[in-house]
């Protein structure tokens, strides 16, 4: 069986039988406020303080000081974790880093290499698909590229409510495919989901478990069959 990278979200590694299969990337989708961005800073926090794995964030959108603050809420102290040399958040548009990934001995190896990166998320992979008109050969280089260096990946993708539940083509491409919900349930507190629709080379815990988002970040319940149909 494939080794396993524990994800860092207590919960979600019952529901995939150990965690995420070493190497895989993964996509994980949801609408605004999900918890997507706090989610993969935790997937990288678990690999720097609890298995020696340095890691990788990659933002388009955001200044890496706006990743910094807004991670302060948990109390996560980013800034230290890369003036010890565990961490790197990177800002920097698609293009860029596109270009950088393909070029033998670009900036990307040179970074992985730096740090001795195991992890990486990308925050998020949605502009991608706008990139040269491609997005299929976009998505596939990507995933070659992280895969030759041997990275579990994390790659956050925004949802729209209007493209829930179709399948686009980055999904079939990479390995992994976690969707994060809300749904409207009870009159005081939304009823938040996560799904793992798809892990190649694991087995899985089918069906919607619920998830919070409380002080230390998310976690998640993983619900019993009986919970999950009804
Ligand atoms: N202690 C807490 N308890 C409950 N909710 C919290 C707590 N700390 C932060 N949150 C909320 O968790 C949410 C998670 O935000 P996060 O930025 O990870 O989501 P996101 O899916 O990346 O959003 P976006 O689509 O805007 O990028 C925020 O809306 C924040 O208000
Ligand atoms: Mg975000």
């Amino acid at each position: 069986m494939r080794q396993k990278t524990a994800s860092g979200i207590p919960g979600l590694d019952n529901v995939l039988f150990g965690g995420l299969p070493q190497g895989n990337t993964t996509i994980v989708e949801g609408g605004p406020g999900t918890g997507k961005t706090t989610l993969g800073i935790q997937f990288l926090l678990e690999g720097i303080k609890k298995h020696n794995e340095p890691g990788i964030f990659i933002t388009f959108e955001e200044f890496p000081d706006q990743i910094y603050e807004d991670m302060n809420l948990f109390d996560w102290d980013l800034r230290k974790l890369e003036k010890e040399n565990k961490l790197r958040v990177i800002g920097l548009s698609p293009e860029v880093l596109m270009h950088q990934m393909v070029k033998p001995d670009g900036l990307f190896e040179e970074m992985i290499k730096e740090i001795g990166s195991k992890r990486i998320v990308i925050d998020s992979i949605s502009l991608l698909k706008y990139l040269n008109g491609n997005e299929r050969k976009n998505f596939c280089t990507l995933r070659n590229v992280l895969r030759k260096h041997g990275l579990t990946s994390i790659l956050l993708q925004e949802q729209s409510g209007l493209t829930s539940g179709t399948a686009s083509v980055e999904h079939f491409v990479f390995d992994g495919y976690i969707r994060l919900a809300m749904k409207a349930r009870f009159h005081t507190l939304r009823k938040r989901t996560i799904e793992v629709l798809k892990m190649r080379g694991t087995r899985i815990t089918e069906g919607e478990h619920r998830y919070r988002i409380l002080d230390n970040g998310l976690f998640v319940q993983k619900s019993s069959l009986l919970s999950r149909i009804m």
